[in-house]
Formats: C-alpha cells, sequence, structure tokens
C-alpha cells in the first residue's frame, strides 16, 4: 500500500496529516508540487501511489496533477471531477441547486452590463465573488448601486479574466456566524461555527479573524450536508452553509479544506479521522 501527500507548503494542516500518519504506523510519502516533472509523453509514467492526498493550495497545480495521477490509476482525494466543481463557485452553485440542496440565489454575467441587470433582480445588499479563490479574498459585500459600479470597474481593470467572471449572490442575513463541516468518506465527523468578530468584520473565515466554536452535528444538518458533497463525489470536504430565515443554505463545498482552528473547538482528531479514510480507500 503506498500513500502520498501532495502539497504546496508544509502548512499546520498537514504537519498534524504526517504527525496522524506517523502515529497509526502509516507512511505518506510526500509530493511537493512544485517540485513535479511529469512525462507527459513518452513512456508516459505509471502508477505509484495507491492513494493521493491532494493539498496543493494551488488550483492550476492540483488539477494538472490529480488528472495525472488518476490517469494512471490512483485514487485521488479529492478527485479531479470534485477539485474542478469545489474550486470554482459558478459549477458548484450550479451542481448544488441541481441537486437540490438549498443554496443562495445566485448569478454569473461576463460583462459590467449584465452584472448590473443580476444586480437588479438580486437587490442590495448582494455579494459579489471571485469564481476561484479562498480565505474571503476579493468576496464583497456591496450596499448599493455606486459601489457596484465601483467595485466593476476595478474588476475591468485588472488583467486576470477570471477576474472578469462576475458571480453575484444574494446576500444571506446570518446570524454573525456561519457553519463548517467536515465530511469524511460518508460521515459528517464534525462541524464549527465561524464567528465573526471586529477584526474580520462580516466575513467568518478563521484565516481572516473569525472565530471558532463547537456545531454539534443534528441529522438535519448531517443529511444536508452528504447530500451536498453527494453531487462531488464521495471525499474529504469541509461544507459551508449559513443559517438562512428560510433554513440551513450550503453556499460552498471545500475540497482541501483548513482545519486547524477546528480540532481543539470540536474535540475531534479530525486528521486521525481523514488517514482512516485514506487506509480504508487504499484497500478498496
Ligand atoms: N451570500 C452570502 N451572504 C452573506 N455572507 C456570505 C455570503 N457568501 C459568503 N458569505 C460570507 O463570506 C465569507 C467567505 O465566503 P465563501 O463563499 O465561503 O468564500 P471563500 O471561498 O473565499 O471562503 C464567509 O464568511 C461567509 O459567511
Ligand atoms: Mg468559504
Amino acid at each position: 500500500m503506498r500513500l502520498g501527500i501532495c502539497y504546496t507548503l508544509v502548512s499546520a494542516e498537514n504537519k498534524m496529516l504526517t504527525d496522524a500518519a506517523k502515529k497509526q504506523g502509516v507512511e505518506l510519502e510526500k509530493i511537493v508540487d512544485g517540485e513535479a516533472l511529469l512525462e507527459v509523453t513518452e513512456g508516459a509514467g505509471k502508477r505509484e501511489y495507491d492513494v493521493i492526498l491532494q493539498r496543493s493550495v494551488s488550483y492550476s497545480r492540483s488539477l494538472y496533477l490529480t488528472y495525472y495521477f488518476e490517469r494512471h490509476g490512483t485514487q485521488v482525494i479529492s478527485s479531479y471531477n470534485a477539485a474542478r466543481i469545489c474550486g470554482d463557485k459558478m459549477l458548484c452553485s450550479l451542481e448544488l441547486a441541481k441537486a437540490g440542496v438549498p443554496t443562495p440565489r445566485t448569478y454569473v454575467a461576463f460583462a459590467p452590463e449584465s452584472a448590473r441587470q443580476a444586480a437588479s433582480r438580486l437587490g442590495f445588499p448582494l455579494v459579489m465573488k471571485p469564481v476561484m479563490g479562498s480565505w474571503a479574498r476579493m468576496v464583497h459585500r456591496i450596499n448599493d448601486k455606486d459601489s457596484l459600479d465601483a467595485a466593476l470597474e476595478s474588476r475591468e481593470e485588472m488583467g486576470n479574466p477570471w477576474q472578469k467572471v462576475y458571480y453575484l449572490q444574494e446576500h444571506v442575513n446570518k446570524p454573525g456566524r456561519d457553519i463548517r463541516v467536515f465530511v469524511v468518506g460518508d460521515t459528517a465527523i464534525a462541524g464549527i461555527y465561524r464567528h465573526s468578530t471586529e477584526k474580520s468584520g462580516w466575513i467568518t473565515n478563521t484565516g481572516r479573524g473569525g472565530t471558532a466554536s463547537k456545531c454539534d452535528i443534528t441529522p438535519e444538518l448531517s443529511e444536508i450536508c452528504l447530500r451536498a458533497v453527494k453531487t462531488v463525489g464521495e471525499g474529504i470536504y469541509g461544507v459551508d452553509l449559513m443559517e438562512s430565515g428560510n433554513g440551513l443554505v450550503v453556499h460552498e463545498i471545500n475540497h482541501t479544506t483548513e482545519f486547524r482552528n477546528s480540532v481543539a473547538p470540536t474535540g475531534v482528531d479530525i486528521p486521525t479521522k481523514m488517514i482512516e479514510y485514506l487506509v480504508k480507500r487504499a484497500k478498496r
């Protein structure tokens, strides 16, 4: 059985995973994405690993490496298909909606004028996000037409064509917190509330100063999260939800989720559960 972990940097999570593997007597071989050199044509590679845990923080590296490894018969967690969908908010919202999972109302536009049309349908405030990104970077709450025009103008000036894909979403009036649930295989293993703070503003990401506290996994919460991840296939995910006036809504599924701030409040050994799952997958 050969297990690998593919990453960009030695983050707190990657260290916790390596330690958890060691404790279980499992070898987790390190694959650093920036050091990879893929022979794509002549004698193009062969299967080396049974399972790879993909934790690259670069979306492009992660997609290419995952495609490459899967093509050689390695199970990658998360799969290429899951990474492609979870890494793009438009695809993820569409899949959630198609599966009947409650999700905030969302439009995608490719030019400022159609983005303004979306805003007139959604009303203000609304939330505009880049389709690719994390840590709430460039996730903006927009309160009126003037702020929307300013945001659109600055996005139009950017060189990156992906920044000109306008993802506009209804603003969910959440109660100063949202929910992150960790799903491993067929189980929602732990959940946290992420609270917004003075430092984080309306944003709750712990990487931005939000704080975490334990959120019990109720049958309702478990059911909605498992239904959400079913759209991208079994694996390891962080499901983000908000408590709206009409119940829970899922706004995204993260395919390489951080968990460093979630072990203490939940009391769940998340990295150990992840390693156990990798071993289980390798035996399949
Ligand atoms: N539609 C929304 N209404 C209210 N708050 C939102 C909405 N969408 C996202 N947020 C808040 O913005 C933050 C980041 O949003 P998210 O979509 O998860 O982006 P990222 O992938 O960057 O984490 C979270 O704190 C979340 O609560
Ligand atoms: Mg998020």
